[in-house]
């Protein structure tokens, strides 16, 4: 099955519940009005996707794990407001609107950016999020880890840093770890740490979550690439005018599609979770490999 219709309904129910709370601010001050159309510009929403899922299996309370999956994917939509500023990417163009620095303003989009990113954070922190102080702290300490220097921030520092120098395979691959799969390993641990579940099972989140944002981020590289900018709603073929280090330096698409399939398997081989061949979340893993969107 394709990756767009495993995904639809969850989405529509999150999409509404990101909606009503960003809509109950009070005061839609300018920086309000940015931060809310930086969130609820559309997007794939594949990260809150993975919390829901994985929430289900684990019954998780949905008064919980839709704060967790908002968290998310604030974090993500900070991520990609900055991303395309003219000191990063120079974007006008992102989920088929103008991005948010072209729709508003550069110093708005920095401090909307700011603002998301410490949204995510507050959400986490209050009660409604879970019961326990200690999982609450657990889920915040997490993702405060995959966003900053050792995560996401620090990954694109090196795509800024790799478009100045001449990079190899692992550089790029490290690179790719960072900005883009460790946030992807907190959607796949935080329902196990809701869960209080023990090491092994969290490591195996942590390494199908891992696995799931590097053949993400492989295949970004490819769309951008071979893609479409009407389906992708982004422009496209800026990694080479851009001299960026994406994965296509080293690998053509079928090399870069082997990649991906050793990945999947790897993440998906030992665990009884991820692992059954009905499981949805192998099906999940498979059909990010040949996304077009
Ligand atoms: C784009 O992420 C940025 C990357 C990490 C490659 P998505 O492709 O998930 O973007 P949206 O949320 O669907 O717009
Ligand atoms: C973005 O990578 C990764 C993050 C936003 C963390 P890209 O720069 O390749 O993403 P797109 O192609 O602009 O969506
Ligand atoms: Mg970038
Ligand atoms: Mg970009
Ligand atoms: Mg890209």
């Amino acid at each position: 099955m394709k990756v767009e219709q495993i995904i639809t309904k969850k989405i529509m129910e999150f999409d509404k519940y990101a909606n009503s709370y960003l809509m109950k601010f009070k005061h839609k001050s300018f920086l309000s009005k940015a931060m809310i159309y930086g969130v609820l510009n559309g997007g794939k929403r594949l990260r809150p996707f993975l919390v829901i899922s994985l929430s289900n299996y684990l019954k998780i309370k949905k008064s919980n794990y839709m704060r967790v999956a908002l968290a998310v994917e604030l974090i993500h939509c900070y991520s990609l407001i900055h991303d395309d500023l003219p000191a990063m990417d120079n974007d006008d163009l992102r989920r088929g609107v103008l991005t948010t620095h072209k729709k508003f303003d550069e110093a708005t989009a920095i401090l909307s950016g700011n603002s998301i990113l410490t949204l995510a954070f507050e959400i986490l922190a209050d009660k409604k999020t879970h019961p326990d102080p200690h999982v609450r702290s657990k889920l915040i300490k997490t993702l405060a880890q995959i966003s900053g220097r050792e995560g996401l921030a620090g990954g694109q520092s090196l795509d800024l840093l790799y478009e100045r120098k001449k990079v190899s395979q692992a550089e790029i691959l490290q690179m790719h770890y960072l900005k883009t799969a460790r946030l992807f390993e907190f959607c796949a641990c935080a329902p196990f740490i809701m869960k209080c579940s023990g090491k092994k099972e969290i490591d195996n989140a942590i390494l199908y979550g891992k696995n799931f944002g590097l053949i993400f981020q492989a295949t970004d590289d490819l769309l951008d690439s071979i893609g479409s900018k009407r389906i992708l709603g982004k422009n496209i073929k800026k990694d080479l005018m851009q001299n960026k280090g994406s994965i296509l330096l080293f690998k053509n698409t079928s090399e870069v599609k082997k990649y991906c399939k050793i990945l999947a398997d790897q993440a998906t081989k030992k665990s009884v979770i991820f692992g059954k061949d009905n499981s949805i979340f192998k099906e999940l893993i498979f059909s990010i490999i040949d996304r077009t969107i």
